[in-house]
């Protein structure tokens, strides 16, 4: 691997403990003014000083954060698709690899929909963007979507998914957790992300979730809506930081939670 791109890599995974919190906000980009993201900047500015990196896209980057934040971006650069659509995984390239590097991110990230019509453009997307993003040292992550049917979060699927992801050369891939995860962790010879999926009922469950998925080989998260859309959304940043950076367990993590939302 090239030092520019090791170098990026390590402003995404903390060299210290080998591990991550990535707080996706991009979900705007196909969802529209979603609950608790209506107005970015709000939502982004209390969590910044605790996410390793932001994952967004560039109208957000622009529009909701300071230029001076010494926070990584991971720069969302596909899509060009709506919830209210006829196909969320129609989706294609909507940023240049050159407009990544101007923003001066240290990732970029594309979704992949495996089984759907669109399978291979959106694999094909994810080869070439490896391709340009290696010239420059710019990593690719790659997003294993499942679109609107969520009951595909299933080890064979996402085990399938994660493969051809690392096979067609992303550097990182984010998927969900599911039963059997080590078997998707196993399968994946680059490291694995989780993201959080829609909001779970309580902090105690999304917690219980990072942990499971860390014990089982994942290295970190790239979640939003079980951060965001908390009450306490900064003492669950926190939360979910004790888990992945300090191998904290759930309880513990949960009143870490309790104590920092009083305050
Ligand atoms: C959408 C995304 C989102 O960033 C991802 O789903 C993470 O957010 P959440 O934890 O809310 O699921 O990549 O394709």
């Amino acid at each position: 691997m090239d030092w520019g791109l090791k170098n990026r890599m390590s402003r995404i995974i903390r060299p210290a403990t080998g591990r991550t919190v990535m707080l996706a906000v991009d979900h705007g980009y196909f969802l529209g003014p979603t609950s608790r993201l209506e107005e970015p900047r709000k939502t982004i500015e209390p969590l910044l000083s605790f996410a390793d990196s932001l994952m967004l896209t560039r109208g957000v980057l622009r529009t909701s954060v300071d230029a001076d934040t010494s926070t990584p971006m991971v720069l969302r650069v596909s899509g060009a698709t709506s919830v209210i659509g006829p196909s969320l995984a129609d989706e294609g390239i909507t940023t240049p690899v050159k407009e990544a590097l101007r923003l001066n991110v240290a990732a970029i990230a594309l979704s992949i929909f495996v089984g759907t019509e669109h399978e291979h453009q959106t694999l094909m997307s994810l080869a070439n963007l490896v391709s340009e993003g290696e010239e420059y040292g710019m990593p690719v992550l790659a997003v294993t979507a499942v679109g609107k049917e969520l009951e595909k979060r299933d080890a064979r699927f996402l085990s399938l998914c994660c493969r051809i992801a690392a096979e067609l050369g992303a550097h990182l891939v984010k998927t969900y957790y599911c039963e059997n995860f080590e078997t998707v962790v196993r399968g994946c010879p680059v490291p694995l992300v989780i993201a959080g999926g829609p909001k779970l009922e309580t902090e105690l469950d999304a917690l219980q979730l990072t942990h499971d998925a860390i014990q089982r080989g994942a290295i970190g998260v790239d979640m939003g809506r079980n951060i965001w859309q908390s009450d306490h959304p900064v003492a669950m940043i926190r939360a979910i930081r004790h888990i992945v950076h300090e191998n904290g367990t759930p309880r513990q993590a949960l009143e870490l939670f309790n104590t920092l939302k009083g305050s």
